[in-house]
């Protein structure tokens, strides 16, 4: 066992591993809450891995806007398999513990996910910004090389800070306690367990948090109050509300994500209580990717439109191999 001198001249143990305690001990409650959430993982993959097919392959939808919904389905896909088939395993098993060289690495591709997640919904809320506010000059500032670049940059971005985030972490010892009070590795949570002084990290992450998710948030926000506000310009009752109500769902989503995040992180500890942050955590990282899929693809006339049109495609082919089968 290895033995840590503390700066307070306190020897502590030095902890590998973590215990994860979810949501609480209620073991009747297990089997429940494994249903819910292989459903609700299930329902993820399939209606976001549906979209990316579609949009992959129907030519009608090789435009930027649908280029960047693609994208932001299949980055839900990974942001969803971060965190729930590790909560999956330890709900089915009863197991709780996590080494805390795997608790790191689900924080950091957790963390990945989530920059380039917000990253993602700002360059789509741009893409709707130029198209509706400045729809003439839309085609020569969003072609697919520029679109090319915004989900390039966003990934590129968010490994990059991530990284730096994370090489420092990996200098980090734990020795307070063992236990997580959470159903995944939260970063703020782990820090608290760290034996080292915290404060340059804190900082640096802090930075990091707060130039990925605020400054997109605004932007984001920014966009909408443009498109907004020449919504409202337009002469026609049925047009605008069509286009409001399509953008009103877009911002519902985006409140989710950004306010349940915003209470987590920033609101101090103490004011919410650890039942609401687990709540509000279930908020962004299990119900955004389930329902980002239907809100922004599901709703737009189009890749309805192309699903009709695979479906009834499929059901031919079914049919028609259903009657070789039959003939011969
Ligand atoms: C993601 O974006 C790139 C660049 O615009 C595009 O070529 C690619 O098809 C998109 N992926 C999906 C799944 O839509």
């Amino acid at each position: 066992m290895h033995i840590m001198e503390r700066a307070g001249g306190r020897n502590q143990t030095l902890i590998m591993e973590f215990i994860l305690l979810g949501f609480g001990n209620p073991p009747e409650l297990q089997p429940f809450l494994f249903l819910l959430f292989l459903v609700i993982y299930g329902l993820t993959m399939a209606g976001n891995i549906l979209i990316v097919a579609v949009i992959v392959v129907d030519q009608h939808l090789h435009f930027p806007m649908y280029y960047l919904l693609g994208n932001l389905s299949w980055l839900e896909t990974c942001y969803t398999s971060t965190l729930l088939p590790r909560l999956l395993a330890s709900l089915l098993t009863g197991k709780r513990t996590i080494s805390v060289k795997g608790c790191m690495v689900q924080m950091y591709f957790f963390g990945i996910m989530s920059t380039a997640e917000s990253l993602l919904l700002m360059a789509m809320s741009y893409d709707r910004y130029l198209a509706i506010c400045n729809p003439l000059r839309y085609t020569s500032m969003m072609n697919g090389r520029v679109c090319c670049q915004l989900v390039a940059g966003s990934w590129l971005s968010s490994m990059t800070t991530c990284s730096i985030g994370m090489i420092l972490l990996l200098q980090m010892t734990f020795c307070d306690s063992k236990e997580i009070d959470h159903f995944f590795c939260d970063f703020s949570l782990m820090l608290q367990l760290a034996c080292d002084e915290t404060q340059t990290l804190e900082l640096v992450i802090f930075a990091i948090a707060t130039m990925w998710t605020f400054v997109p948030c605004l932007l984001t926000l920014t966009s909408y109050v443009c498109i907004i506000s020449t919504i409202l310009r337009i002469p026609s009752t049925t047009g605008r509300k069509k286009a409001f109500s399509t953008c009103s769902s877009h911002l519902i989503m985006l409140a989710i994500f950004y306010l349940t995040i915003i209470t987590v992180y920033i609101v101090p500890t103490g004011i919410t209580t650890k039942v609401l942050n687990k709540i509000f955590s279930v908020f962004y990282t299990v119900l955004t990717p389930l329902l980002n899929p239907i809100v922004y693809s599901l709703r737009s006339k189009e890749v309805n439109e192309s699903l009709r049109k695979a479906f009834h495609k499929l059901s031919a082919f079914w049919n028609s191999h259903t009657i070789l089968k039959h003939t011969f």
